[in-house]
Protein backbone atom coordinates (compact mmCIF):
# COMPACT_ATOMS: atom_id res chain seq x y z
CA UNK A 1 0.00 0.00 0.00
CA UNK A 2 1.32 3.31 -0.89
CA UNK A 3 1.76 5.66 1.89
CA UNK A 4 1.10 8.24 -0.04
CA UNK A 5 -2.25 10.12 0.52
CA UNK A 6 -4.56 11.98 -1.81
CA UNK A 7 -2.43 15.22 -2.75
CA UNK A 8 -3.62 18.80 -2.11
CA UNK A 9 -1.91 20.35 -5.72
CA UNK A 10 -0.28 22.89 -3.82
CA UNK A 11 3.37 24.05 -5.18
CA UNK A 12 4.89 27.09 -3.37
CA UNK A 13 8.92 28.30 -3.65
CA UNK A 14 11.02 31.09 -2.27
CA UNK A 15 11.43 31.17 1.21
CA UNK A 16 8.36 32.52 2.73
CA UNK A 17 8.29 35.73 5.53
CA UNK A 18 5.97 33.88 7.46
CA UNK A 19 6.05 35.21 11.03
CA UNK A 20 7.52 33.02 14.06
CA UNK A 21 6.67 33.15 18.06
CA UNK A 22 7.52 31.28 20.48
CA UNK A 23 6.46 27.94 21.21
CA UNK A 24 6.25 25.58 24.08
CA UNK A 25 6.21 22.51 22.29
CA UNK A 26 9.66 21.12 23.22
CA UNK A 27 9.16 23.10 27.11
CA UNK A 28 6.16 20.87 26.91
CA UNK A 29 8.16 17.42 26.29
CA UNK A 30 10.36 19.00 28.80
CA UNK A 31 8.06 19.12 31.19
CA UNK A 32 6.33 16.04 30.13
CA UNK A 33 9.56 13.31 30.67
CA UNK A 34 10.32 13.70 34.46
CA UNK A 35 6.14 13.11 34.96
CA UNK A 36 6.41 9.75 33.06
CA UNK A 37 8.99 8.46 35.02
CA UNK A 38 7.21 9.79 38.19
CA UNK A 39 3.92 7.97 36.76
CA UNK A 40 5.78 5.37 35.13
CA UNK A 41 3.55 5.78 31.62
CA UNK A 42 4.35 4.42 28.79
CA UNK A 43 6.84 5.88 27.07
CA UNK A 44 5.41 4.56 23.60
CA UNK A 45 3.17 7.13 23.62
CA UNK A 46 5.74 10.15 23.80
CA UNK A 47 8.23 8.40 21.28
CA UNK A 48 6.28 8.24 18.73
CA UNK A 49 5.08 10.98 16.22
CA UNK A 50 1.46 11.70 15.76
CA UNK A 51 1.54 10.13 12.05
CA UNK A 52 0.48 7.07 10.31
CA UNK A 53 3.90 6.81 8.82
CA UNK A 54 6.98 5.47 9.55
CA UNK A 55 10.23 7.14 8.36
CA UNK A 56 10.44 4.01 5.98
CA UNK A 57 7.64 5.25 4.36
CA UNK A 58 9.25 9.19 3.99
CA UNK A 59 12.53 7.74 2.90
CA UNK A 60 10.55 5.80 0.09
CA UNK A 61 8.38 8.54 -1.04
CA UNK A 62 11.47 11.02 -1.08
CA UNK A 63 12.79 8.30 -3.55
CA UNK A 64 9.85 8.34 -5.49
CA UNK A 65 9.88 11.84 -5.70
CA UNK A 66 13.72 12.25 -6.46
CA UNK A 67 13.10 9.71 -9.50
CA UNK A 68 10.23 12.33 -10.39
CA UNK A 69 13.14 15.44 -10.34
CA UNK A 70 15.47 12.98 -12.37
CA UNK A 71 12.76 12.51 -14.89
CA UNK A 72 12.62 16.54 -15.32
CA UNK A 73 9.58 16.72 -13.53
CA UNK A 74 10.13 19.46 -11.29
CA UNK A 75 12.52 21.90 -12.38
CA UNK A 76 15.59 23.03 -10.28
CA UNK A 77 16.83 26.50 -9.39
CA UNK A 78 20.02 27.08 -8.38
CA UNK A 79 19.78 30.39 -6.19
CA UNK A 80 23.68 31.35 -4.95
CA UNK A 81 22.15 33.92 -2.99
CA UNK A 82 20.35 31.91 -0.75
CA UNK A 83 18.70 28.00 -0.41
CA UNK A 84 15.82 27.79 -3.25
CA UNK A 85 12.75 25.42 -1.89
CA UNK A 86 9.98 24.38 -3.45
CA UNK A 87 6.97 22.20 -1.59
CA UNK A 88 6.04 19.84 -4.22
CA UNK A 89 3.04 17.96 -2.23
CA UNK A 90 1.31 19.13 0.57
CA UNK A 91 -2.08 17.33 2.57
CA UNK A 92 -2.58 16.78 6.34
CA UNK A 93 0.01 14.20 6.64
CA UNK A 94 2.97 14.81 4.80
CA UNK A 95 4.81 17.84 3.14
CA UNK A 96 7.52 17.08 0.39
CA UNK A 97 9.89 19.88 -0.67
CA UNK A 98 12.16 20.13 -3.27
CA UNK A 99 15.69 22.09 -2.23
CA UNK A 100 18.63 23.14 -3.57
CA UNK A 101 22.28 23.72 -2.11
CA UNK A 102 24.56 26.14 -3.88
CA UNK A 103 28.27 25.98 -2.30
CA UNK A 104 28.34 26.71 1.30
CA UNK A 105 24.22 26.86 1.79
CA UNK A 106 23.79 25.39 4.90
CA UNK A 107 20.72 25.33 7.49
CA UNK A 108 21.06 25.42 10.62
CA UNK A 109 21.28 23.31 14.03
CA UNK A 110 18.08 22.00 14.69
CA UNK A 111 15.53 19.81 15.11
CA UNK A 112 12.09 18.66 13.42
CA UNK A 113 9.50 19.27 16.48
CA UNK A 114 6.96 16.36 16.62
CA UNK A 115 7.37 15.59 12.97
CA UNK A 116 9.56 12.57 11.55
CA UNK A 117 11.62 13.36 8.61
CA UNK A 118 13.31 12.00 5.74
CA UNK A 119 15.61 13.16 2.93
CA UNK A 120 16.68 11.87 -0.68
CA UNK A 121 20.02 13.29 -1.94
CA UNK A 122 19.14 13.71 -5.90
CA UNK A 123 21.83 15.38 -7.12
CA UNK A 124 25.75 16.33 -5.67
CA UNK A 125 26.12 15.59 -2.13
CA UNK A 126 25.53 16.80 1.45
CA UNK A 127 27.07 16.86 4.79
CA UNK A 128 25.04 16.40 7.60
CA UNK A 129 26.17 17.25 11.06
CA UNK A 130 24.05 14.40 13.70
CA UNK A 131 23.92 15.77 17.41
CA UNK A 132 25.01 12.61 18.97
CA UNK A 133 24.83 13.45 22.69
CA UNK A 134 28.76 14.54 22.75
CA UNK A 135 28.79 16.35 19.96
CA UNK A 136 28.25 17.06 16.36
CA UNK A 137 29.10 13.67 14.19
CA UNK A 138 29.54 14.46 10.36
CA UNK A 139 27.94 12.08 7.87
CA UNK A 140 28.30 12.58 3.87
CA UNK A 141 25.19 12.23 1.95
CA UNK A 142 25.74 11.47 -1.92
CA UNK A 143 23.37 11.79 -4.76
CA UNK A 144 21.40 8.25 -4.37
CA UNK A 145 21.61 8.24 -0.62
CA UNK A 146 18.30 8.51 1.73
CA UNK A 147 18.04 8.36 5.29
CA UNK A 148 15.35 9.59 7.80
CA UNK A 149 15.34 11.27 10.97
CA UNK A 150 13.77 10.20 13.46
CA UNK A 151 12.19 12.39 16.88
CA UNK A 152 14.80 14.06 18.76
CA UNK A 153 17.20 14.18 15.81
CA UNK A 154 18.98 17.59 15.76
CA UNK A 155 21.31 18.43 13.04
CA UNK A 156 22.39 20.85 10.34
CA UNK A 157 22.55 20.20 6.72
CA UNK A 158 24.87 21.72 4.25
CA UNK A 159 26.67 21.89 0.52
CA UNK A 160 30.51 22.68 1.25
CA UNK A 161 31.09 20.83 -2.46
CA UNK A 162 32.08 23.22 -4.84
CA UNK A 163 29.30 21.91 -6.95
CA UNK A 164 25.11 22.32 -6.22
CA UNK A 165 23.08 20.06 -4.29
CA UNK A 166 19.36 18.86 -4.61
CA UNK A 167 17.09 17.28 -2.16
CA UNK A 168 14.07 15.70 -1.74
CA UNK A 169 12.88 16.28 2.03
CA UNK A 170 9.27 15.03 3.32
CA UNK A 171 8.13 15.62 7.37
CA UNK A 172 4.93 13.77 8.40
CA UNK A 173 2.87 15.39 10.35
CA UNK A 174 3.88 18.33 8.29
CA UNK A 175 6.25 20.75 10.46
CA UNK A 176 4.91 22.72 12.50
CA UNK A 177 7.15 23.77 15.27
CA UNK A 178 11.14 23.38 15.78
CA UNK A 179 13.55 24.14 17.42
CA UNK A 180 17.59 25.94 16.74
CA UNK A 181 20.66 24.66 18.85
CA UNK A 182 24.13 25.82 20.01
CA UNK A 183 26.77 24.02 20.58
CA UNK A 184 28.08 24.66 24.20
CA UNK A 185 32.56 25.01 24.99
CA UNK A 186 31.46 22.13 27.36
CA UNK A 187 29.61 19.60 24.51
CA UNK A 188 26.41 20.86 25.81
CA UNK A 189 23.52 21.13 23.04
CA UNK A 190 22.01 24.30 24.10
CA UNK A 191 18.66 25.40 22.48
CA UNK A 192 18.78 29.16 21.24
CA UNK A 193 15.16 29.42 19.83
CA UNK A 194 11.84 27.91 18.91
CA UNK A 195 9.65 28.50 16.55
CA UNK A 196 6.39 28.29 15.16
CA UNK A 197 5.95 26.84 11.23
CA UNK A 198 3.01 27.68 9.31
CA UNK A 199 1.64 25.41 6.95
CA UNK A 200 3.59 25.37 4.20
CA UNK A 201 5.94 27.47 5.25
CA UNK A 202 9.60 27.39 4.02
CA UNK A 203 11.20 27.97 7.41
CA UNK A 204 12.84 25.07 8.70
CA UNK A 205 13.23 22.71 6.01
CA UNK A 206 16.41 21.56 5.34
FE1 LIG B 1 16.22 19.06 9.24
Amino acid sequence: MSPWRPQLSSERSGAAGVPTISTSAVARAEVLAPLVHRHHWSTSVLLHAPTSLVLADLTALTREVASEVHAGLHPVTIDPDRRWYRLLRSDSYVDVWLISWATEQTAELHDHAGSLGALTVVSGSLVEQRWAGDGLRPRQLRAGRSVGFPLGHVHDVGNPAPTPAVSVHAYSPPLSAMSYYAVEPDRRLRRTRSVLVESGSSKGVG
